[in-house]
């Protein structure tokens, strides 16, 4: 641990106190400038960053960091479904802190190494990535674009990123799969119905995806109230898309096409154990990974259970307002695997930076989630492209100035904490 590990912690400490504290969240004590940069205003869900100087964008091309997609997003978006993009759980606050955390990581820059030739691919299960940035899964993004997933799979295609497909996705597996021109990684909502759950482990199976990402966070009826607070102000009929409630929801997914999901009340069943991740083994012969785990406990069960890979993840803040950042859960889960099996990592990377950080504290790929949206509902896959394109571009400034010409030079000792 770096010498200057204890200042750091002690700032950290500081400001997560200023952002939580209920006396300075008051009103009265805290001015409206203040409370907006804490992003403790909640009239509106709060921009990550806001950005003026997205106004005179008129082409992806011409953004310069990811943020500004984001005010773009929030223009364009009816505010039911920027809320429904933004939302976290309670007080939005872990959402906030996955990305505030890494400002707490500094970055060590070596000296008169050569980097003319520079190499950010990383091997994922025998297959070589051009770059370690992935795009998470993201449901039901033709809310965002009337193209959504297959636009995002136009634009990792050409980019040649890694996409993960969400169950609950407005397109199916087989359309994306089409539009990516080779498989995608598919994302699994089990349902607490096993027939249902296996026809969709299937189907994916039959789609040629590789892996299959079993997401263990997430379970029904979170308290997100910045998208209520959305729909409050959303004064379009909504009736038509939204109509019959969860089952009206489930039925609309192409995932579930053709299935009888009378019985399907629940996305996530909560009385799933360990068990059901044997049987999802036994079930599939695609490598299986957990999204959602934040603990070295359940890294190391999922390693003793035969799991293939782990996202650290807290569902970008959506699932419960724990206040940990995943940035911060990533060493333990990385120290508890022993190098078993890849550790990836989403919440709050907004910044090739922050990639960079996560590489150096153990993560062997990266995600996205929301910025891929932003980009999408700004300019469709033009606007996903250029999310990667920069993301990428800031990674490899970034790995040249800090003196580290391929990924396996990022380490431990590229960062202090
Ligand atoms: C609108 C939205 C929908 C999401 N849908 C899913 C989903 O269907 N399945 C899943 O495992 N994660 C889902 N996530 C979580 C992401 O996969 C990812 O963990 C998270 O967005 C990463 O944090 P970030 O948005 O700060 O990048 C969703 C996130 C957002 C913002």
């Amino acid at each position: 641990m770096d010498s200057s590990s204890g200042l750091t912690g002690s700032r950290r400490r500081f400001l997560r106190y200023l952002a939580l504290s209920p006396a300075l969240a008051s009103p009265v004590l805290m001015g409206g400038s203040l409370r907006k940069a804490l992003s403790l205003d909640f009239d509106d869900p709060p921009p990550e960053r806001s950005s003026s100087s997205s106004e005179s964008i008129a082409s992806a091309e011409q953004a310069l960091d990811v943020m500004e997609f984001e005010a773009l997003a929030r223009k364009r978006l009816p505010p039911a479904h920027f809320a429904y993009l933004a939302t976290g759980v309670d007080d939005d606050a872990t959402v906030r802190l996955n990305h505030e955390a890494y400002q707490h990581i500094e970055i060590r820059s070596r000296r008169l190494i050569d980097v003319v030739k520079l190499d950010s691919s990383v091997e994922l299960f025998g297959t070589r990535w051009e770059t370690p940035i992935f795009l998470c899964p993201v449901s039901s993004m033709k809310v965002f674009d009337p193209e959504g997933e297959v636009a995002v799979a136009r634009a990792a295609a050409k980019q040649h990123h890694l996409q993960i497909l969400s169950t609950v996705a407005s397109s199916s597996i087989e359309e994306v799969t089409a539009a990516r021109g080779a498989p995608v990684w598919q994302q699994l909502y089990p349902t607490n119905d096993w027939a249902v759950t296996r026809a969709l482990i299937k189907r994916a199976e039959a789609a040629g995806s590789p892996v299959l990402v079993f997401t263990v966070d997430h379970q029904e009826n979170a308290n997100n109230e910045t998208i209520a607070r959305g729909r409050r102000v959303d004064t379009r009929d909504c009736s038509l898309c939204h109509a019959g409630g969860f089952a009206g929801y489930v039925r609309r997914k192409p995932m579930f096409k053709g299935l009888d999901i009378s019985k399907v009340t629940e996305l996530y069943d909560p009385s799933f154990t360990w068990d059901f991740v044997k049987r999802l083994k036994d079930t599939t012969t695609m490598k299986l990974l957990l999204k959602g785990i934040v603990t070295r406990e359940d890294a190391e069960i999922a390693v003793e259970h035969g799991v293939d890979g782990i996202v650290v993840s807290n569902h970008g803040g959506r699932a419960e307002d724990t206040l940990r950042p995943t940035i911060e859960c990533l060493p333990e889960v990385v120290a508890a695997v022993k190098g078993k099996i890849p550790v990836l990592v989403d919440g709050g990377v907004r910044r090739g930076t922050d990639v960079f950080k996560a590489l150096a504290l153990g993560a062997t790929a990266v995600g996205v989630g929301r910025p891929q949206a932003w980009g999408l509902a700004g300019f469709g896959q033009s606007g996903v492209e250029a999310v990667l394109v920069i993301l990428r571009r800031e990674l490899e400034k970034i790995m040249r100035q800090a003196g580290t010409p391929s990924i396996a030079n990022i380490t431990r000792a590229s960062v202090a904490l």
